[in-house]
């Protein structure tokens, strides 16, 4: 059986002005690229850096924006012998992912309930997936309300049907009673409310509920049962059924807690909530997502699959963004239940060109464990204000460089973004540098601190095409790790024919 060890170099990188054996240990503590429009970073350090990985045989998933990255994965593939382990998402192929049925059946994250669990999911890629403007100064408000409504209405999917589908979510959604309407009344409409029948449907299953209970239930509680009078006896059970206790609180939910949320927020949780569902109803995403049973699973990556969703946002745009970040979290969940890792387990890759489309807000959290699971996430942006401006709420510049903390490999390629040519050349620090002057015919040292790379040195790098030979350079970082001179940066030539790095 294949060994992954840690310190396997994957390659050795550098100048004469300092190299160093970057290893699979580096991969799994994470890689963020960044440079300018055209300086080399897909071309360059990201095809070198994938084509390593897929040498080395990690499974993977590649998220994509470009039309043509799917085509281009492929190819990487056929040259390191690994196109029979693609699984490619995508309307031309038969892969099927889904993910309610994968979330439902296939694992049991300790303690959570399998509603705490989608809740989970579904929160974080809405939220990930909203036009960050949206929700105004009252965040926390819409944002309780909408989990509360995600969660109820996943109940009652369970309550009703025992299973979830994103047809039913939607429908209960659409149909939750609003404001100003008796709900007691008659529906005014012709048509069936979604949600009152799934309640009734629920209700009805009340005995079913109750017997279930009692067949279980330990002989001192039917004891208690008999002695009890009747009123006292069904307060008991609806205490102590845990699905009766359910049914209650998602029926005080649908006919008042929710209704009396106000229409402002609740247009806004509507228009989130479900215009997040509606995209998911709709073909292609609908047949690979959630209308087909799983042929795939993230799981398989531990046994070398490679995942590409071919979705790219810039063609199927908020819905192929929405869906990459959905099969994103739900992978990054999985990789991470596999726990701590030993030399024979295989490591996997996460890989993102474009990568601020596809943040969430547990990136940072989830970066913290890769390591030990031996995940090697690769991320690729232009510049550090495109993730400003996708992380969104409180304090995003905070929230940005925390998260860039965790990838402890960055390379910076030629870049004429100031901040981040100044974000680089902190990382790197000061340096000590000698000055010589004279005066008067007499020579004098002395010495000063300086930025050893400073931020207008990153404009200057070599960003490939024939006129550069087909090279590409960029300062490169790795936290905690020395060059053969001493230094905690190194700078990269990559070739864009690929060709391993020199
Ligand atoms: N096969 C090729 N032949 C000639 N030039 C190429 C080739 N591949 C890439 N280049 C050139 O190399 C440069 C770097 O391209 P690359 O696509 O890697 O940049 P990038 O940093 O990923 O840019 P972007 O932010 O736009 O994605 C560009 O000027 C591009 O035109
Ligand atoms: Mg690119």
């Amino acid at each position: 059986m294949k060994s992954f060890d840690l310190n396997d170099v994957l390659l050795q990188w550098g100048d004469k002005e300092g190299r160093m054996d970057w290893t699979v240990g580096n991969a799994v503590e994470g890689v963020q690229i960044f440079g300018g429009i055209g300086s080399g970073k897909t071309s360059g350090s990201g095809r070198t850096l994938a084509l390593k990985y897929l040498a080395a045989g990690f499974g993977g998933l590649v998220l994509t924006v470009k039309p043509d990255e799917c085509e281009e994965w492929e190819k990487y593939c056929r040259l390191t012998g690994r196109s029979d382990d693609l699984i490619i998402v995508s309307p031309r192929h038969g892969n099927y992912f889904n993910f309610l049925e994968y979330e439902s059946t296939s694992h049991k994250d300790g303690e959570q309930s399998l509603t705490e669990n989608l809740v989970q999911v579904l929160k974080t890629v809405i939220s990930a997936a909203n036009d960050k403007s949206i929700g105004g100064g009252d965040d926390r408000f819409w944002e309780t309300a909408q989990d509360m409504l995600l969660s109820n209405a996943l109940d009652l999917c369970l309550l009703a049907e025992g299973r979830v589908t994103v047809k039913m979510l939607y429908d209960i959604v659409q149909d939750a009673p609003r404001p100003g309407r008796n709900v007691a009344d008659p529906p005014q409409e012709t048509r069936r409310n979604a949600c009152l029948e799934a309640l009734d449907k629920a209700f009805s299953r009340m005995p079913e509920w109750t017997a279930k209970y009692l067949r279980s239930a330990p002989d001192a509680v039917i004891e208690k049962l008999r002695s009890a009078s009747d009123e006292e006896g069904k307060l008991f059970i609806r205490e102590n059924a845990p699905e009766i206790r359910t049914y209650f609180f998602v029926e005080d939910f649908f006919r008042r807690t929710f209704r009396q949320v106000p229409e402002k927020t609740r247009s806004i949780i509507d228009f989130t909530f479900s215009g997040f569902l509606y995209g998911l109803l709709r073909d292609p995403v609908y047949s690979l997502f959630a209308r087909h049973p799983c042929n795939f699973t993230p799981d398989d990556c531990f046994k070398g699959k490679i995942i590409i969703v071919d979705l790219p946002v810039k063609l199927y745009h908020k819905v192929g963004r929405d869906c990459q970040i959905l099969m994103k979290y739900i992978w990054q969940r999985a990789m991470e239940r596999r726990g701590k890792t030993g030399p024979d387990d295989r490591p996997v890759f996460l890989f993102a060109d474009e990568a601020q489309n596809f943040l969430h807000e547990h990136d940072a959290m989830y970066q913290a464990t890769a390591r030990s699971s031996k995940i090697a996430t690769l991320y690729i942006s232009q510049n550090i204000p495109n993730y400003y401006a996708s992380m969104g709420g409180f304090s995003p510049e905070n929230r940005v460089k925390s998260f860039l903390g965790t990838l402890a490999t960055k390379i910076f390629h030629a870049n004429a973004d100031t901040q981040t040519n100044q974000y680089a050349s902190e990382l790197i620090g000061l340096t000590e540098w000698r000055k010589d002057s004279s005066s008067q015919g007499v020579l004098s040292f002395s010495s000063e601190m300086a930025p050893a790379i400073r931020p207008e040195e990153f404009s200057k790098l070599k960003t490939g095409g024939s006129r550069n030979g087909m090279k590409t350079q960029a300062y490169v970082h790795v936290q905690s790790t020395l060059t053969d001179k001493n230094n905690n940066y190194l700078k990269a030539t990559f070739s864009q024919e690929y060709a391993p790095t020199s």
